[in-house]
């Protein structure tokens, strides 16, 4: 695992930078990206290096790492509307493709199947870290082999949805990339920003792997990188 830590007040334009270098590298990335407080201000960084010119994401792949179910289409707190608003809508260029998870549909666990597949393969996967520990939509109890699926969310999730994104119902489940696709991916970020994540990142990294934080499982990556600002690595052990 490498553990980067960088000041809260560079930390996103040091994440948007990493991720410039390695779209560089492959311009044809398959990505995984995730929503949340942690990324957006990643995106925004991002944003600006692409208006700068300095990066493209005109020949990447972009695979959804998670949505609700039970939310309808446009709701505000839909996975699909915030990467959209804070990301791929914003571009100059958008992506090659852009994988949504299709839930919509009358079979969320058919187009859990479907998106599956769309997580195969991926070069590189950007993660956030819940409080309870999940990554994605993988809540404690998920399994470090379990496949992209429909699955039950912890109650402060499904709240989550309404109190702090401001969705029109409550859902009633989520669709994620599985662990072990997380897990298969060339690459796995984790980005984690802010005191109060300091726990369950001491957690996720320091303690021993298991099931009541998901997180854990992904030390086993063989090129784990965990972005952390210096609060949020402010209780690790370091050096
Ligand atoms: P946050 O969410 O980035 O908004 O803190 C992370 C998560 O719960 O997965």
């Amino acid at each position: 695992m490498d553990l980067q830590v960088f000041s809260a007040v560079v930390w996103a334009e040091r994440v948007a930078a990493e991720l410039a270098g390695r779209l560089a590298a492959r311009p044809s990335l398959r990505l995984c990206l995730p929503t949340g407080d942690t990324p957006s201000p990643v995106y925004a960084a991002f944003l600006g290096a692409e208006a700068r010119g300095e990066v493209s994401l005109g020949a990447a792949a972009v695979v959804m790492l998670d949505e609700w179910v039970g939310l309808p289409a446009g709701d505000p707190a839909r996975c699909d509307v915030r990467l959209r608003a804070e990301l791929l809508d914003r571009l100059q260029t958008p992506p090659a493709s852009f994988a949504a998870i299709e839930v919509d549909g009358p079979d969320p666990e058919e187009a859990a199947g479907r998106h599956d597949r769309a997580a195969q393969g991926l070069d590189l996967a950007v993660l956030g870290l819940g409080m309870n520990g999940h990554v994605g939509f993988n809540e404690p109890g998920s399994a470090p082999d379990d496949p992209t699926g429909l699955v039950r969310l912890a109650v402060s999730s499904r709240e989550a949805a309404v109190a702090r994104y401001g969705a029109t119902r409550v859902p009633t489940a989520g669709i994620t990339v599985g662990l072990a696709r997380l897990l298969e991916a060339g690459e796995c970020w984790l980005l984690v920003t802010g005191e109060r994540k300091a726990r369950i990142l001491r957690r996720a990294l320091e303690e021993p792997e298991g099931p009541d934080c998901p997180a854990s499982y992904l030390r086993r990556h063989p090129r784990l990188t965990v972005f952390a600002d210096e609060a949020a690595a402010g209780l690790l052990r370091r050096g």
